[in-house]
């Protein structure tokens, strides 16, 4: 068999139809940017998350650069969050000219322990940006008590993370300003670049909506220095398809990743969801010793897997200059050589899943 890691073909052939019909609207009229599609994908997103602002950008890394914006970051500000990440999160913090401080992560969820915060927080500590990885938020209630505490904005990277919930509370709804990512893999992508901001603060919605457009108010009158940050409207229009059928591919991950979890968890430590949270299951993670042999051979078998993410940002080359050091954070230092993902999408089917955990359990026992 060969599996297909995330599918996005087959789910392009299930919505083609509706999607064609939508991207021939928009080059019959071409109005490519901020077509009337932009919005209705925005109100649609509202709906879907009920948060009061969704303001979609050009990705998710525009989405957490346009929210530091909004709250006003400064060189020299600190924010505290997560070495275990995709490296956008930080990036848009020193983007910014602010410092990025790590804190390490929760051994089980693999998100931002708000047990390693409180000692982190300075004089110059401006926010908390937590991420919601492989599509499961991280503890809000604690770190939004923590931010509460010493007057913090809490920024939310839900890129691999839409759909999800905290507490019976979207994702998108669970800091100061939330963000996520259109990214084609991810659980709702589009077919290029894309991200949104949502928040229910009217004046941060304001000012990202100018920051998306230049910092404009109106035609050539600026503001504020701002970016090139809109999502084009083809996008929006697929995005709009996606979205209706996107709760039943919620469902459906979530019956995937229980089927992985029946059958592998007396053979291989699968991921832990906290009983206050759901997951839209951005990745299915399992934690393995001797990664790559067990990479290889699956691989032999025709079954891809990924490593989100091999190595922790302090360690990364362009974060030396934060003299970051092996040993610094040793759970994201050790879980980062464990996790391994398995194929996830919502179309994999049940002949497809029995395959994957044969192999996976066979090669388990081999080593
Ligand atoms: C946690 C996280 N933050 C931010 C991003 C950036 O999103 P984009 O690729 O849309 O810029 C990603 C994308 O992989 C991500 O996983």
């Amino acid at each position: 068999m060969n599996i297909d890691f995330a599918n996005l073909q087959l789910q392009y052939q299930k919505y083609k139809d509706e999607i064609d019909t939508n991207i021939h609207s928009i080059l019959d009229n071409s109005n490519y940017v901020m077509g009337k599609e932009v919005s209705r994908l925005e109100r649609s997103l509202e709906e879907f998350t009920l948060a009061k602002h969704a303001i979609s950008c050009s990705s998710g890394t525009d989405a957490l650069l346009l929210s530091l914006m909004a709250i006003d970051i400064r060189p020299g500000d600190e924010v505290i969050t997560t070495p275990f990440t995709f490296i956008a999160t930080s990036e848009a913090i020193a983007f910014m000219k602010a410092k990025p401080i790590f804190a390490d992560i929760e051994n089980d969820s693999f998100n931002l322990d708000p047990n390693k915060i409180e000692s982190l927080i300075t004089s110059k500590t401006k926010a908390i940006i937590p991420v919601s990885l492989y599509g499961q938020p991280a503890d809000m209630t604690a770190i939004k008590a923590i931010a509460d505490k010493y007057n913090l904005k809490v920024i939310v990277d839900g890129a691999q993370s839409f759909g999800s919930t905290h507490n019976g509370n979207s994702d998108s709804c669970l800091g100061d300003i939330s963000t996520t990512s259109f990214f084609p893999s991810k659980p709702l992508g589009c077919y290029g670049d894309g991200g949104a901001v949502f928040t229910n603060n009217d004046n941060y919605a304001d000012k990202i909506r100018m920051l998306r457009v230049h910092g404009q108010t109106k035609r050539y009158s600026h503001k504020l220095i701002g970016m090139s940050g809109r999502l084009d409207t083809i996008q929006a229009s697929v995005l709009l398809v996606k979205l209706a059928h996107f709760a039943d591919e919620i469902t459906n991950r979530n019956k995937i990743a229980q089927t992985y979890n029946e059958k592998l968890n007396k053979f291989v430590q699968v991921p832990q969801i906290k009983p206050n949270r759901t997951s839209v299951w951005a990745q299915f993670t399992l934690r393995v010793q001797n990664r790559d042999f067990v990479q290889a051979k699956l691989q032999e078998q025709g079954i891809p897997t990924t490593v989100h993410y091999p190595l922790p940002l302090h360690l990364q080359d362009c974060f030396s200059y934060l003299n970051g050091k092996k040993g610094d954070f040793p759970i994201a230092e050790k879980i980062s050589r464990e996790v391994l993902s398995l194929p996830m999408n919502p179309f994999l089917t049940n002949d497809e899943i029995d395959y994957i955990c044969e192999q996976l359990i066979r090669v388990l026992k081999d080593q």
